[in-house]
């Protein structure tokens, strides 16, 4: 150690190991460099190479000028306070930007959104970078390579560093980048916050109700062509849908469209099989649900909602690609086997248009 101070009243760093300034360094033997010694384990033949050691400590602007100091704070600051802004105003755009808006030919509410949080982020990450680079102690350090084994000494040593870094970081010496810095990563949770409104209204009983009502009628699920019992062979099998998927109103518009026909879509699958009616084992208070061997099913599996259409016309049974429930169909649906508690649905088909309702 020296008596020299730097400008702000610090003491300037201990010397390297092998550096001028270090009082415990081994002195060099002749034809090696200084801090080639250090190790006395090392190999008693010289280094190739001389090692260069660390060139002399420049201090930076900040080091040694209070302004430029003050100044670099103020950047930090502004930085976290820009985050601060940006986050806000992410929240605020998230109810003003409608969703469907667009911008330069894409969404406009996924360019706001995106463009506030990620700035946001940036500039938090501009100013811890700002910070320590001009404002952090800064002073080179030489550390051997040690054993990875963590004796309770070095576990000392450890919590020492964390506290020494969080003195020289000057954390708690400064308020303003440290407040600064805590309002921009707290207001950072609120997004999380206002994008749990994408998960609500509660659900209620929605997941429990589809477009299947009176007079809908049954149609294939690609083309949208009406299904009669007529056009089914006996063991046949069709993915079919509600008719209103396919229905347009007086604009020509198609009466679902976007998320709410993938939702409705997911719910009101079916599909509709043909059997020979003497096949048949229908539950009771069911006998009538069939039209000459024809039932129709909910396509989604009971245990945990995979879209089944694997269908072995020998043994009239459904099989779930997920994890291989087994239904048999002409038994009300009955599970024969897999992980599944519950029968498939049967939907009531009631006329020859096609027409059906849920089973109750
Ligand atoms: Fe169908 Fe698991 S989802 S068996």
């Amino acid at each position: 150690m020296t008596d020299e101070h730097l400008p702000d009243g610090r003491e300037p760093a201990a010397a390297a190991p092998g550096q001028p300034g270090d009082e415990h360094a081994v002195p060099a033997r002749p034809g090696t460099s200084p801090g080639s010694e250090i190790d006395p384990h090392r190999d008693p033949v010289p280094d190739p190479v001389p090692n260069p050691g660390l060139e002399a400590h420049e201090p930076r602007p900040t080091d040694v000028d209070p302004k430029l100091e003050k100044r670099a704070e103020r950047q930090v600051a502004t930085m976290f306070g820009l985050a601060t802004l940006l986050t806000l105003a992410f929240c605020v755009l998230y109810f003003v930007v409608p969703v469907d808006a667009t911008f330069a030919g894409t969404s406009g509410s996924n360019l706001a959104l995106g463009g506030t949080l990620g700035l946001a982020l940036l500039f938090i990450g501009f100013g811890a970078v700002h910070w320590a680079r001009v404002l952090m102690d800064d002073h080179e350090i030489v550390e051997l390579r040690h054993a990875a084994a963590s004796p309770d000494a070095d576990r000392a040593e450890a919590v020492g560093i964390i506290q020494q870094g969080n003195e020289e970081s000057g954390f708690g010496r400064r308020p303003l980048i440290r407040n600064s810095l805590l309002g921009a990563m707290g207001v950072l949770a609120l997004p999380a916050v206002v994008l749990l409104r994408d998960l609500g209204p509660l659900p209620g009983d929605d997941p429990k109700k589809t477009v299947w009502a009176k007079g809908v009628r049954v149609v294939v699920d690609i083309s949208g062509q009406p299904i009669k019992p007529s056009d089914l062979e006996v063991g046949q099998l069709v993915n079919a849908e509600p008719s209103v998927f396919f229905e347009e109103d007086e604009e020509g518009e198609h009466l679902y469209h976007g998320t709410e026909l993938l939702n409705a879509k997911a719910k009101a699958a079916v599909i509709v099989v043909r059997m020979e009616p003497d096949e048949i084992n229908a539950p009771e208070g069911r006998e009538d649900w069939g039209i000459d061997g024809v039932l129709c099913f909910s396509k989604i599996c009971p245990h945990l909602g995979c879209p089944i259409s694997l269908w072995e016309q020998q043994t009239r049974n459904l099989i779930c690609p997920c994890h291989q429930s087994t239904f048999d169909l002409a038994d009300g649906g009955k599970v024969v086997f897999g992980p599944g508690r519950r029968s498939a649905r049967t939907w009531a088909a009631r006329s020859a248009s096609g027409s059906s309702r849920p089973a109750t």
